[in-house]
This record gives structure tokens, sequence and C-alpha cells, in this order.
């Protein structure tokens, strides 16, 4: 009985880690939900706003078309008064279609649409170009000797990349540039105001302002200045692609702060939680969901995103997020 148990065993852990793999490829990603919030926050009282967040588009394909298909259903059950976007709207370039297509299905938003742009709305972070390099690098030795040398090289900087991921620091690899040029185009053409380093007030609500960073990672993010723009007396709501900044000293006066860029780990393991963050500061348990522990009384959303970078979720469905702000006793 132990014998036909130990020789069955290796053959159902296959089948197990196929399945497993297979479900985290294509389970969760085509899916679409919507997470909500009711928020206390009295000057905010009575606002609705949507958050939406590294859509990740790129060219079409059946996820991406069942994942647009939901959204869009979605979509026009709401009705938000603000709509705010954190950024990577783009994987490549092939995604200003998509872009373009969400922009198109937008609800009429009466306070307006802002967004910031992420690091992949700035460049393409290819794990095919990266393989390619190191092979390119093996292939150019001379001599069997330097082709092996040269192996455990880029071996080793894989190695070291994978640790780096692990402990989620800032990563830039294989950047082939995205046109971030027609991406702003795209958007101011459709009435999004894009915040780059830059705030406004709502309009009609001089004493709420929206308030939009730069990315940390690919951009020229200027936190204390964007900030300085804004009327000590007003509140401030601050967006950022990437959540680090949110524990940044100047979040001192936000009274919230939208972002993204985690993709809620993507991977989230029962007992671990999220695999990889992409954020050095944020800790790991802050992958996705509502804090209210930052530094300064700070106050966060980060959201698990539309899309994702590596094509793999588990336990971590795409969502958009509907944030309803109410007063302080309700
Ligand atoms: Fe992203």
């Amino acid at each position: 009985m132990i014998h036909r148990v130990t020789r069955w065993f290796p053959f159902c852990l296959g089948v197990a880690g196929a399945a497993l793999l297979a479900y985290a490829w294509g389970g969760e990603r085509p899916r679409m939900r919507l997470r909500t919030y009711r928020l206390p926050w009295a000057p905010g009282a009575g606002l609705k706003v949507l958050h939406l967040s590294d859509l990740h588009y790129s060219r079409d394909h059946w996820i991406q078309r069942q994942r647009l298909r939901k959204t869009r259903a979605l979509l026009r059950t709401l009705q938000p008064h603000i709509i705010l976007i954190t950024g990577d709207f783009l994987h490549d370039d092939a995604g200003l279609v998509a872009t373009e297509q969400l922009l198109q299905s937008l609800p009429r938003a009466p306070l307006g649409v802002y967004a910031v742009l992420g690091n992949h709305d700035y460049a393409v972070y290819s794990y095919r170009e990266l393989f390619r390099n190191m092979g390119e690098q093996v292939r150019a030795q001379t001599s069997f000797q330097r082709k092996l040398s040269a192996l455990g090289q880029e071996v080793g900087r894989l190695g070291r990349l994978a640790w780096d991921i692990y402990r989620n620091q800032r990563l830039r690899f294989a950047v082939v540039p995205n046109n971030t040029r027609e991406l702003r185009h795209l958007l101011t053409s459709y009435g999004v105001v894009l915040l780059e380093n830059q705030a406004r007030p709502l309009p009609g609500r001089p004493d709420i302002w929206i308030a939009g960073v730069d990315d940390w990672v690919e951009g020229q993010p200027q936190l204390e200045a964007t900030l300085a723009t804004v009327p000590p007396s007003a509140h401030v709501i601050l967006l950022t692609h990437h959540p680090d900044l949110a524990y940044a000293p100047a979040t001192a006066r936000v009274d919230l702060v939208f972002s993204g860029h985690t993709h809620g780990g993507q991977v989230v393991l029962p007992g671990l939680g999220a695999v990889h963050t992409q954020g050095t500061r944020l800790p790991r348990e802050h992958a996705a969901g509502y804090f209210d522990d930052l530094p300064g009384q700070g106050r966060m959303i980060v959201s698990c995103g539309m899309g994702e970078s590596t094509p793999f979720r588990f336990r971590c469905p795409p969502e958009m997020v509907m944030v309803e702000f109410v007063m302080p006793w309700f």
C-alpha cells in the first residue's frame, strides 16, 4: 500500500502543481471585482470616488478582452463624482488602443477625472528582453570556457534580481521606452486632468484639492513642491502610483492617499501573504486595502490593480475601488 502511494505521489504533486499554475495564469486574471469602502471624512461627506489603477493594457488578447468587457459592464452601474486613476495605463505601446476604449467607457464624473503616470507608462519591463540580453552576453564570448564563465555571471545576476524581487527592492531592468507622449495626448484629449507634480482644487470646492506626483521609479516626483502649492487651509487627496511616497514626512498634511503599483502582490499565499509588493517602505501586509496607520496619522488606499505585470494572480483578483465619504458619526 505504502509502495503504491509513494509511486503515485510525484505524479499527483505534478498534476496539482500544473493545475495551480493554470489557475494562477487564467483563473483570476479575466475577472474584475468592485471593492467598496465607506470612509468617515467630514470635508468630503457625500462624495463618491472611483479609483482605477494599474490597467497594464497591451495588445488585444482574450484575458484583456474579458476584463475590459467586465470593466465596462461595471462602469455602467457606477455614478462617481470624481474618478482617480493612479497610473500604469500601459504595459506596452499596443495598450494605447485599450486605454482609449476605457476612456470612452468612463462614466460622467461632474468633479473631474484626475490621473498620474506609473512606471510602466514610461517603460516596458520585459523578462523576454532580459533573457535575450543574457543569451547575447553568453553567445558573444569566443571560447567555451568564457561562455561558461559568462553564463555563471548571468545566472548570478538573475539570482540577485530574484532576491531583490523577494525583498521588494526598487527594480529597473531591460527597459524598453513606452510612448508616454502619445499617452499624455490621449488622456488630455478625453478631458483627463493629468497631474505631473501638480495640484488642483475640485470645481466649486476650493477647500478640497487633488494633488498628483510623478512616478518614483521612472519619473521625477516632487512631493514637497507639489504639496506646497496647496493652500495651508485646504484638504488634500494625494495620487501617487508608488505607495512608498505615502511614507514620506511631507504626506503628514495629506488627508488621504490613493495608490497602486503593488497589484496587491498578485500572488497571495496562505500564511505568507503577498509574495511581491514592489514597495520598499510599504509593509508586506499593506499590499492592498485601506490603511490608517501611516506615519503622521496618514490614511491610504492601495488598489490591487486592474491588470498585472507578470501573468499570474492567485487569491488576488483584479479590482476597481469605489469610495464613499461619510460624516464621521455614520
Ligand atoms: Fe503596475
